[in-house]
């Protein structure tokens, strides 16, 4: 039998190409963007991950999504750094949650607060996302709009405390391997993960539709 890890793996391939070739990530990373949709897509990452952190500590002792808890995944504060950088001192007067992204977030906060196994579903769906191609997003942002190396504007992509993202992410999937839940629970962490992933996929739609090439 697969491992759970690559399982989970496995079950998002598809859709792992969907976000990844979906019409605003491949133009954003294509250079055909300019800063601004950046930005916004920075402000939207903001939301998702306000609901992935406020509270997290919470499922620290979860036997589940507990050993997921890492302060040195933690990107809130990244991003407001950036997010400064990008919109001003007073970003946050202008932040707002398109209607895709609101939902992402209500389904996060949700698991945060009632399901530590959905939880650990979106975790995995954005941190290990965010170790391997983020750090694909990461060069190509320094590269088109001129950010400084690994500095303000991108250090969502920067884990500063992750000396090593190829063993950390080995030892995700070890950890993911050994999650101590049954099998139906299990299929029901690889189905949340699916709907991170499609929930992510709206957010580009919406996003994409904010952001037309030939506006
Ligand atoms: C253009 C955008 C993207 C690129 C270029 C990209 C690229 C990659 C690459 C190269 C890997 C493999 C890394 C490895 O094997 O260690 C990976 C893994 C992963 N990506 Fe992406 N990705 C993108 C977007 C996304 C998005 C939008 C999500 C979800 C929100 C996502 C979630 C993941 C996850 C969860 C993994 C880990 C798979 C596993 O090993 O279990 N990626 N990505």
């Amino acid at each position: 039998m697969d491992s759970f890890s690559t399982v989970i793996r496995t079950a998002s391939q598809e859709q792992h190409t969907e976000a990844e070739t979906s019409t605003f990530m491949s133009d954003l990373l294509g250079g055909k963007l300019g800063v601004d949709a950046y930005a916004r897509y920075t402000e939207q990452l903001w939301f998702v991950y306000e609901a992935l952190e406020t509270g997290a500590g919470g499922l620290a002792a979860d036997p589940v999504a507990g050993p997921f808890v890492r302060p040195e995944l933690f990107r809130l504060a990244a991003l407001e750094r950036d997010l400064a950088h990008l919109r001003g001192p007073r970003w946050r007067a202008g932040l707002t949650a398109l209607p895709a992204t609101r939902a992402y977030a209500d389904r996060v906060r949700s698991c945060v607060e009632g399901w530590p196994g959905g939880y650990l579903a979106h975790h995995y769906t954005r941190y290990l996302g965010d170790l391997s191609g983020g750090q694909i997003i990461r060069d190509r942002a320094e590269r088109t709009w001129g950010f400084a190396r690994k500095g303000d504007g991108v250090r969502f992509y920067v884990f500063e405390g992750i000396a090593n993202p190829a063993a950390f992410k080995r030892e995700y999937r070890a950890l993911l391997d050994g999650v101590p839940a049954d099998d139906l629970e299990k299929q029901r962490i690889v189905a949340e993960c699916k709907k991170a992933f499609a929930l992510n996929t709206a957010m580009f739609q919406a996003l994409g539709e904010e952001f037309p090439l030939s506006a």
